[in-house]
């Protein structure tokens, strides 16, 4: 199978057959620079010239997929790999379910097909422009190297996604490839296209927060798109998400660690005043449940309207399929089936029964509640064994939210309508306010540089990188 021959050696590592696509190549050997010229600019700060022990992709092989070594990030080698192709794969669900998948893009859905990857392809770029800062604070060696690990994998993500619109949109796609660097986060002018990515990172909490709930989206999307009947697109998610699964390992972790250090002090001093845990230097867990609030409702968003035509539409004509798709059982394409999701009735909430086809960012935003949820559980189970009584909680998904039905209204953390009085009121109780951000970044003022030393309000991790002890350097300086 020359397909998924891998071609290390090349400028651009890949199992895509690069050298005998000259027309591509080219494309991609002139995007290259200029994506180099926007990690210089807009990626970690200060990084250049550390050596990181770093994972690259080197096959797609699921036993051993990645090489481990030091890398100077500018040298890191971003690839293009896809899974392997599925025989005689068929498209699983919609109007199209059991024709052959597309090996070209349809011409009918060229520009909503282009849209998706736009989509996609945009926010891999701002998460590493929100986190570009954070090398500056970083609690440990072993975290330093976390997030750049996290950040050269959202590059290799913009490859991609990147690699698609050249290979298959012409001049368009060239044209969107470069939109992809001129886009900033944040960036009055010209914003990431969702508003999650354009939010800043200022911190190591919102990092493992972003890590656990925005990844997380990542990780749902990648799926859908991983069922797409337009099969390069199908084969490039499946091997992204085996990246993403190790981001979202920062952020359970990362929080974990956070909690456990916090209920450490907690139980040694015999204290559960928010103030008097903020005393000693660690991050009260009241705190942890606003960011927490916070980056669940933000990422909330990224699934889009309740009901949408778009999500129907893109179902329908086999683009964009559910969370593993081949694994629900009915007739993968649901003309007349039902979904149950909230609505705004009066004064309260209630759920209601709406077509399933137009119901699909709403079910798959209750699958990633439902995901998130046993991470939280597992952050609650830190808390329990250290004999403190407390409990982090999901908030209601009609808490703080800017698009969909619930942005029309105010909604308590518990689901209850608010006016606006009294959310003006209370918002500060649910969100981490300017205070309580300022009290959080004043714990990281600068690096901690020393193998195995870990800043003071975070636990060390269980395990290594690579069964490499804790207190190995993962970063060098020299
Ligand atoms: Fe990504
Ligand atoms: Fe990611």
């Amino acid at each position: 199978m020359s397909a998924i021959s891998v071609d290390l050696n090349a400028r651009i590592p890949n199992n895509v057959n690069l050298s005998e696509n000259k027309r591509l190549l080219k494309a991609l050997e002139s995007w290259q620079p200029k994506f180099l010229d926007w990690w210089r600019e807009m990626g970690p700060v200060d990084s250049e010239r550390l050596q990181v022990y770093l994972r690259t992709a080197v096959s797609v092989d699921p036993g051993g997929w990645a090489h481990f070594d030091y890398v100077r990030m500018p040298e890191y080698r971003w690839g293009i790999f896809l899974a392997p192709p599925e025989p005689d794969r068929r498209i699983p669900f919609g109007e199209h379910k059991g024709e052959p998948a597309w090996q070209e893009v349809p011409g009918e859905y060229r520009s909503v097909l282009r849209r998706l990857i736009v989509t996609q392809g945009d926010t891999e770029p701002a998460s590493v422009e929100q986190q570009r800062h954070l090398g500056k604070t970083c609690p440990s060696l072993y975290d330093l190297r976390n997030l750049f690990q996290v950040n050269v994998e959202e590059g290799r993500h913009l490859w991609a996604m990147v690699y698609l619109l050249d290979a298959y949109f012409g001049r368009d796609g060239r044209e969107e490839a470069e939109a992809m660097l001129e886009r900033h986060s944040g960036d009055p002018d010209k914003p990431r296209i969702l508003q999650a990515f354009n939010e800043p990172t200022p911190d190591w909490l919102s990092f493992f927060m972003f890590t656990f709930f925005t990844d997380r989206d990542g990780k749902f999307q990648l799926a859908s798109l991983a069922e797409s009947g337009f099969d390069p697109l199908s084969r490039t998610c499946r091997f992204m998400l085996t990246e993403e699964a190790h981001h979202m390992f920062v952020g359970i972790t990362g929080v974990g660690r956070i909690i456990q250090r916090t209920c450490e002090v907690m139980r040694e001093h015999r204290i559960d005043d928010p103030a008097e845990v903020r005393g000693h230097g660690v991050i009260d867990l009241p705190t942890i449940q606003k960011y927490l609030n916070f980056h669940f409702s933000v990422s909330l968003d990224l699934f889009g309207q309740e009901l949408s035509t778009n999500a129907a539409n893109y179902f329908t004509a086999g683009l964009k399929g559910r969370f593993q798709e081949a694994k629900l059982e009915d007739d993968h394409q649901l003309k007349d089936a039902e979904y149950e999701i909230w609505e705004v009735a009066g004064d309260s909430l209630r759920k209601v029964r709406r077509p399933a086809l137009t119901a699909l960012n709403e079910m798959l935003r209750d699958q990633y509640i439902a995901d998130c949820a046993k991470g939280v559980e597992r952050w609650n189970r830190i808390i329990r064994e250290h004999g403190i009584d407390f409990e982090l909680r999901l908030p209601h998904r009609a808490f703080h939210r800017r698009i969909g039905t619930f942005s029309e209204i105010q909604a308590s953390p518990d689901g209850r309508l608010l006016t606006q009085a009294e959310w003006d009121q209370h918002h500060h109780e649910w969100l981490p306010t300017e205070a309580d951000r300022a009290y959080v970044a004043s714990l990281m003022p600068e690096a901690v540089r020393e193998p195995g030393k870990m800043a003071h309000w975070i636990a060390p991790p269980a395990r290594g990188i690579n069964d490499r002890p804790v207190d190995f350097e993962y970063v060098r300086f020299d």
